[in-house]
């Protein structure tokens, strides 16, 4: 058979461990031919390619970002688009397709195999909110870098009884905020399912410090919001999905902590540094899983699913649970786990 793959979306750690794991059963095993597209669905749109072997792929299970590049084009936003891309197919005679990605890129392959083409998923994102899986790869890594960079802001704010606001991603679901500030002994974890309001947020702070040198960190996810009327936050504008861009949430929250509280306040914001560099162990050996689920899914003629963790197992599930719906985080580890460390 030939195989085209392509990452698209941001990009995470791991990407470049599903693609090894694909290329090598699909060479190795099955004899496929396999072609990347450049850029993710913008590939598929320009016919961009390159071709991909066991031997391209030598040396990239721990690199981080993708071999093939990632980009938000989407198709369907495009004049003719999602014909363009089946053209592209049918000329370069690929049977099947696996699509690398969140719930974007997975929805335009949900899209495009409801139009007959022959597409498996693989579910990419560090923000952890897709359903249908139990996790993404790249969830993890994002996770210990945060909580790496938590641990060092407790000892700073500590040596100048300060407040450390640290902001991370995860788009309007809070599991990277939450799982590293239980991780990371935040003081504060702010995450969008559970819209904070500021004043109680100082009032513990106030507490804390009165206790003692007893310095604060806050977590808050960049998707984080307050109690309606209570703060006005800045509106970034939209990407090509129509999603609000995120991030810089934390200014804002820390000047009005250091204008409440009297305690000096300071932010890390920590960005970009979420998704780039290796990935952890964990995430490794999950891309890896994924990728040989995803083309032993093209081989079994399991068309329109996505592979999936449940449990400890590799599951095939249908695209269209995937992108249904934003998975957020479970309200008991918020305020059974979470909150019990808070103030
Ligand atoms: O979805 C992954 C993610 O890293 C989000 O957490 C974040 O809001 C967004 O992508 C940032 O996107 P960009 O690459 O466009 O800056």
């Amino acid at each position: 058979m030939k195989i085209g793959v392509l990452t698209g979306g941001g990009d995470c750690p791991g990407l470049n461990a599903v693609i090894r794991a694909v290329v090598r059963k699909a060479e190795r095993v099955y004899a496929d031919d396999v072609v990347g597209f450049l850029d993710g669905w913008k590939g598929v749109l320009e016919s961009s390619t390159m071709p991909l072997d066991v031997r391209a792929m030598r040396g990239s299970l721990p690199r981080g970002g993708t071999v093939l590049g990632t980009s938000r084009t989407n198709p369907y936003k495009i004049e003719g688009g999602a014909e363009r891309c089946k053209a592209t197919l049918t000329a370069l005679g690929v049977d099947a397709l696996i699509a690398i990605g969140g719930e974007d890129t997975l929805g335009v392959a949900n899209r495009l195999h409801g139009e007959g083409v022959d597409v498996v998923g693989v579910p990419k994102t560090i923000d952890n909110d897709l359903s249908a899986t139990d996790v993404t790869f790249g969830f993890w890594t994002a996770v210990q870098i945060a909580t790496d960079a938590i641990d060092r802001l407790h000892t700073t704010a500590e040596s100048h009884d300060r407040v450390m606001v640290c902001e991370v991603m995860g788009r309007h679901a809070g599991h990277i905020a939450l799982y590293a500030g239980i991780a990371g002994g935040a003081a504060e974890i702010l995450i969008p399912e559970e819209p904070f309001h500021i004043e109680d947020i100082c009032e513990r702070i106030k507490r804390r410090h009165s206790a003692g040198r007893f310095a604060t960190v806050v977590v808050v996810a960049e998707g984080a919001t307050p109690v309606e009327g209570t703060m006005t936050l800045s509106d970034k504008g939209v990407d090509a999905f129509g999603h609000v861009r995120l991030g810089g949430i934390s200014n804002g929250l820390a000047e009005a902590i250091e204008a409440k509280t009297g305690f000096e306040t300071r932010v890390t914001i920590l960005g970009h540094i979420q998704r780039g560099g290796t990935p952890t162990a964990f995430d490794r050996v999950l891309s890896t899983r994924f990728g040989i689920a995803a083309i032993d899914a093209v081989h079994d003629g399991a068309f329109g699913q996505m592979v999936a963790l449940r449990g400890d197992a590799i599951v095939r599930v249908p695209l269209a649970d995937a992108v249904g719906e934003l998975k957020t985080v479970d309200p008991l580890l918020y305020h059974g786990v979470a909150e019990v460390f808070f103030g």
